[in-house]
């Protein structure tokens, strides 16, 4: 398993390219079954969930063809055939937002046989809303030894308000209302810059969508829908961490192809903790600091608010800003798994169940740590930065599900960072 070793106490200067967000790149790759015809979607980051989807759609009959180049990451797309419209567990066990195939399999194929997902680390994370979506268009609905079975001649447009607000149920109800009969209305719809990407996506495909990004969608449903090619939206959580990297370390970085209005809550928080951003233009932000932080408070929200896959790394920024930052995680239950790592480094975070009290400055001692979830991995790197010494961070297939080399891109600008395979 690999590991990063990293040695903190480097500024961070340079130039740092944002890849394209693996969160709209998942439902763009799943929508992709909802056509005969072949899907192009560029600016795809080289990441393990993109990679764990490829196969899951190639399970099904799919051909994915996955090409990383110097210049772009174009893959294309087709599921002319559709053999077997089964999400296996193998699969879905390993990445949760495999449930988004659900939606496009029952709309395109009648019939979707999905594992259901169990536990996860950050949260029980249920898909009820995915599924009673579908039962309101019509879909029949059986559970069977761990799987969903949705089956539908044709799903039937409908009034569906969520009770929840949720990103991937969003999703997965839009790419199903696309070939439904007639009109679907969705009421407190996830408002993501994904979704919104995602129904860019689907436009170009033929599909009639109205309020993408506000919370009422509506659809026109229609019989078919074509092949299409779709430029994937930078990745607002990797270039919001790249920002953090700059401000932590009390360097000077030009954060590249990111889409700025994206970012507008996590640049927000950034200034009030004292940290100097400059809009560099359209895709450019630049971000400097001196090292004098100040406390801010976070309570994580439904975007526009501040996104909960921010939260662990402002957490680590907390650490080493003046006075005590309260952290407020309202999207999952169980988002604090970074925290007992940094305390390990020197942080002092108390949890109150689901507020955290950072109380900062505290200077960080360099140890061996943990990788949980995704973001809690990127909040380690993002302290072994600064931390006196050298980390060793365990288990960072974690950070590889959605982040793109994440460790040449900071060796690039400075940082002290290496990776090293089984070295058991
Ligand atoms: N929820 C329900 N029922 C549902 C769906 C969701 O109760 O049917 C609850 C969840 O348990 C959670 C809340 O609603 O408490 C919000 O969950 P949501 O469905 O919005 O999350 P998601 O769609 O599963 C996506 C991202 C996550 C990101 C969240 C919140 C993808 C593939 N994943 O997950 O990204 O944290 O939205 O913004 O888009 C990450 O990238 O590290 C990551 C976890």
């Amino acid at each position: 398993m690999d590991k990063f070793v990293i040695r903190g106490g480097n500024p961070l200067g340079g130039t740092l390219r944002v890849s394209g967000s693996k969160n709209s790149a998942l439902p763009c790759m799943a929508a992709a079954i909802l056509t005969e015809e072949e899907v192009v979607l560029e600016n795809i980051p080289q990441v393990r969930d993109i990679e764990t989807e490829r196969k899951l759609l190639t399970s099904m009959g799919a051909e994915v063809e996955l090409g990383y180049g110097r210049a772009h990451h174009r893959t294309t797309i087709s599921c002319r055939v559709l053999s077997d419209p089964t999400a296996k567990y193998e699969i879905v066990k390993t990445m949760r937002a495999s449930s988004l195939v659900l939606g496009p399999l029952v709309a395109r194929t009648g019939m979707a046989r999905v594992s259901m997902p169990g536990g996860c680390a950050i949260g029980a994370r249920p898909i009820d809303q995915h599924i009673k979506g579908l039962e309101t268009m019509g879909a029949q609905i059986d559970y069977e030894h761990g799987y969903i079975e949705a089956r539908a001649e044709r799903l039937k447009g409908a009034h569906i308000l969520f009770d929840k607000i949720t990103v991937t149920g969003t999703e997965d109800l839009l790419m199903a209302a696309v070939l439904a009969e007639g009109e679907t209305v969705m009421e407190n719809c996830a408002r993501e810059p994904e979704v919104t990407d995602l129904a860019a996506l689907l436009t170009a495909m033929g599909a009639k969508v109205e309020g993408a990004g506000t919370p009422t969608i509506r659809v026109r449903g229609v019989d078919k829908l074509h092949g299409a090619k779709h430029r994937i939206n930078p990745d607002r959580i990797e270039a919001g961490t790249f920002l953090v990297a700059g401000a932590i370390t009390g360097g000077d970085l030009h954060v590249t192809q990111c889409k700025p209005a994206h970012l507008a809550a996590i640049i927000a928080k950034l200034q009030e903790c004292g940290v100097r951003i400059e809009i560099a233009g359209e895709d450019q932000i630049r971000v400097r600091s001196e090292g004098q932080l100040r406390a801010a408070d976070i309570s994580t929200e439904e975007y526009p608010g501040f996104p909960t896959d921010m939260q662990a790394q402002y957490m680590a920024l907390a650490t080493q800003a003046e006075g005590a930052s309260l952290v407020k995680e309202n999207i999952f239950e169980n988002r604090f798994m970074h925290v007992q790592e940094l305390v390990r480094m020197g942080a002092n975070i108390r949890v109150d169940g689901r507020t955290a009290t950072v109380r900062g400055k505290t200077p960080l001692s360099a140890a061996a740590v943990m990788c949980s979830d995704l973001r809690a991995s990127a909040s380690l790197v993002l302290a072994a930065l600064v931390a006196d010494g050298e980390s060793i961070l365990d288990r960072v297939y974690n950070i590889d599900r959605g982040y793109e080399r994440i460790e040449e891109k900071l060796r690039g600008v400075g940082a002290q960072i290496r990776r090293m395979g089984n070295v058991f």
